[in-house]
């Protein structure tokens, strides 16, 4: 009760300057399937791959998640985006592509299963989906009894082709109709952010993206992270702010931002959906072991997935170029973000009374270099590179 209403204190605060309205979040019913109690993590094909998908894609994919340490590092979903679908059968079933998929979805999904991953595909709310194959308004139900057959534990939703419909209507459909099929499923709602989903997606999905789709370029990331991090509130277990899938490992980006991207969703705590080809990453040219060291990244991957499920906020911007984000976690701790968004190398410094300890001393660990420093007294300040990142998880030590 009593961090409950801390927490409304907060929120009031924040909301008040982000010029958001509390009334959004209050009281509000949410999804509880018992599922994503920490944000999703897993693959998916699109990013990479668009519309090139296969059986053979995704079971190499799945052996490459075990091989290369993804799955034990927490990546556990292995999830086909669009264009696995080709057309229904008289009774409405949906057709998958038998070239493309040979032995079926039940097949591969047993496949998927039998490496210890869970198994994901995706469809549209509307009447076609992003790439014009079939979408499943009006066939929510029976596409969910499909999926279930099959084994499908995830469920990515678009929203393209969808004129004149309402999304909420149209996602709550679904949610009960994933509810009815009798497998657990996480859903995932992708309506970009375009129908006030912070309004009534908690209470329909276990994610919802708040944006349009990533780019592989640096610009992308910052327009992501400035829309996502505006809907901190709303994110904890059973329901994610989502702002898209990783870029991490597909070339567009300096080895420097895209640890800043992984920081940042981290942070966030947002899905951690690898959008790269997981097969190339036991290469070991420079590009591919800079990769590993992100996506494997642990002490990154423990901010993201800590059970607090708090996303994390920005508490200190000046000048704006010059952030420094704080996400509190479950053991007391705090995980500090030095970011500079700017184009030359800059100092940033977070000083303890502003990152919420309330000690003149903290315990300093280093989550990129994994450098410990035991008694840092009032601030940390370092040197971060231009469009990169020093990533901190911080404890109070007692005076
Ligand atoms: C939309 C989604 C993407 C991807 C494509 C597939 O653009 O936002 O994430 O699923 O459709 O067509």
């Amino acid at each position: 009760m009593h961090s409950h209403l801390r927490r409304m204190l907060t929120l009031g605060v924040v909301c008040a300057t982000a010029g958001l309205t509390v009334s959004a979040t209050r009281g509000e019913r949410r999804l509880d399937n018992g599922l994503a109690r920490t944000p999703p993590m897993g693959w998916n094909s699109w990013n990479k791959f668009g519309c090139n998908v296969s059986d053979k894609l995704i079971r190499g994919v799945a052996d490459a998640m075990v091989a290369s340490g993804m799955r034990d590092a927490g990546y556990q979903y292995v999830n086909i985006d669009d264009c696995w679908q080709v057309a229904r059968t008289p009774q409405g079933v949906i057709v998958v592509d038998s070239l493309r998929f040979p032995n079926g979805m039940k097949a591969l999904g047993d496949y998927v299963h039998s490496k210890g991953l869970k198994f994901g595909v995706y469809t549209d709310a509307g009447r076609k989906t992003c790439e014009g194959r079939p979408g499943s308004y009006g066939y929510e139900a029976i596409d969910a009894r499909t999926y279930a057959s099959w084994g499908v534990d995830y469920v990515k939703i678009d929203w393209c082709n969808a004129e004149g419909l309402d999304a909420r209507t149209q996602y709550t459909i679904f949610r009960d109709a994933l509810a009815a099929s009798g497998r657990k499923i996480v859903f995932s709602i992708c309506e970009w952010g375009s129908n006030q989903p912070w309004d009534w997606a908690p209470a329909v999905g276990n994610l919802w993206r708040t944006t349009g789709d990533i780019a592989d370029r640096w610009s992308s990331v910052l327009t992501l992270v400035d829309l996502s991090s505006q809907y901190w509130h709303l994110a904890g277990p059973g329901r994610w702010n989502d702002p898209d899938m990783l870029e991490v490992g597909n070339g567009g980006m300096t080895n420097t931002e895209y640890r800043a991207h992984f920081s940042l969703w981290a942070m966030m705590a947002a899905p951690l959906i690898a959008g790269n080809d997981v097969r190339a990453m036991m290469d070991s040219t420079r590009d591919a072991t800079a990769t590993r060291e992100i996506l494997l990244n642990k002490e990154v991957i423990a901010v993201d997935q800590d059970s607090l499920g708090r996303q994390g906020t920005i508490v200190q911007a000046s000048p704006s170029e010059l952030q420094v984000w704080v996400k509190p976690l479950a053991d007391g701790s705090r995980a500090v973000l030095l970011f500079n968004r700017a184009s030359v190398p800059s100092t940033i410094s977070a000083n303890w009374g502003r990152v919420g300890l309330k000690t003149r001393r903290a315990r300093v660990r280093d989550l990129w270099a994994h450098t410990e420093s035991a008694a840092v007294e009032n601030f940390y300040a370092a040197t971060v590179p231009s469009h990169g990142v020093v990533m901190l998880r911080v404890w109070s030590v007692p005076d």
